[in-house]
């Protein structure tokens, strides 16, 4: 349910550049004429159902305060799903396997975040391991920029690197990554009613829909991703309630890739699908 008078302050403290404490400071000062129209203004958009994470230009993720505009996708807490799995091929996998601290030391191992909207994903794990390299590739020029603004503000600029263009168009022959994450737009055309409209109004489709026949998608997609893969990678992708098994039957396919157990949400539905490079 939507706190009204919560999400009023959030935007009122946003607009003025205010501390939750200074906010409680503030208490109900004046606000010069400009300012409050500006309030004013945003404080409609949301009435009119702009997504919080929009009016405020923040969306909090993996516990880092992400810049988000109508551009790309508000990243959402089930992504942290396929943060997680990654994290822990990353620590159980990679870094037991080798000496964690040459690993380390060398700055390896490398992400794609494929289809990276805000850099998110790719951002985050940047942050949790502090010499990961990071490509961050997207069919949006906008959200690229987007991406790259908050690898900058939070501070792993200079270990990403940003790739446009459509899935692997982008990449060389012989590139390689240890690791491959991807949160694709997996709603279908039929699902479209399901959407809560201030999803579908405000989020950009790119981001939403697929419309491509999903286990075809899925299959292009894995083959792709294993060509880019060293031995012993892992390719994980997000899935939605009616995708899991088509990309499982996808991953099936592709047979240098052994697939894992996918990954359940809280209310039990598969959000992770994964394999490991054989
Ligand atoms: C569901 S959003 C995920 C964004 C972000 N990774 C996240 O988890 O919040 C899907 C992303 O895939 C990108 N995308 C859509 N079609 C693409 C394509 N053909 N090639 C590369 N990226 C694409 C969209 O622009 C969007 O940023």
């Amino acid at each position: 349910m939507v706190d009204a008078k919560a999400e009023a302050d959030l935007i009122f403290r946003h607009k003025l550049g205010l501390s939750p404490a200074e906010r409680l400071q503030f208490g109900r000062g004046e606000v010069a004429d400009g300012a409050a129209a500006g309030i004013e203004e945003v404080l409609e958009q949301r009435a009119g159902g702009l997504p919080l994470a929009y009016c405020t230009g923040r969306a909090e993720f993996c516990g880092h305060s992400f810049v988000v505009n109508p551009d790309v996708l508000i990243p959402r807490p089930e992504t942290e799903l396929l943060v997680e799995r990654g994290a822990q091929w990353l620590e159980d996998q990679l870094l037991r396997r080798f000496n964690r601290d040459k690993v380390l030391a060398d700055g390896q191992p490398s992400l794609l975040d494929l289809g990276c909207g805000s850099g998110a994903i790719g951002i985050s794990l940047a942050l949790r391991f502090p010499t990961l390299r990071v490509v961050l590739a997207d069919v949006s020029e906008p959200a690229l920029a987007v991406a790259e603004e908050n690898a900058r503000r939070l501070g792993v600029l200079e270990r990403c690197q940003f790739r446009s263009g459509d899935w692997f168009a982008w990449a060389r022959r012989r590139e390689r990554f240890e690791l491959i994450l991807c949160n694709p737009p997996y709603v279908t055309r039929r699902d479209d009613p399901r959407l809560a409209a201030s999803v579908r109004e405000h989020e950009p489709s790119i981001a939403l829909f697929l419309d491509e026949e999903p286990e075809e998608f899925f299959f292009r997609l894995a083959r792709k991703a294993v060509s880019h893969l060293g031995s012993g990678g892992l390719f994980a992708v997000e899935v939605g309630y009616d995708t899991a098994w088509p990309a499982r039957c996808a991953f099936d396919r592709v047979h240098s890739l052994q697939r894992g157990k996918g990954i359940h949400d809280f209310s039990g539905i598969e959000r992770v699908i994964w394999g490991i490079r054989k």
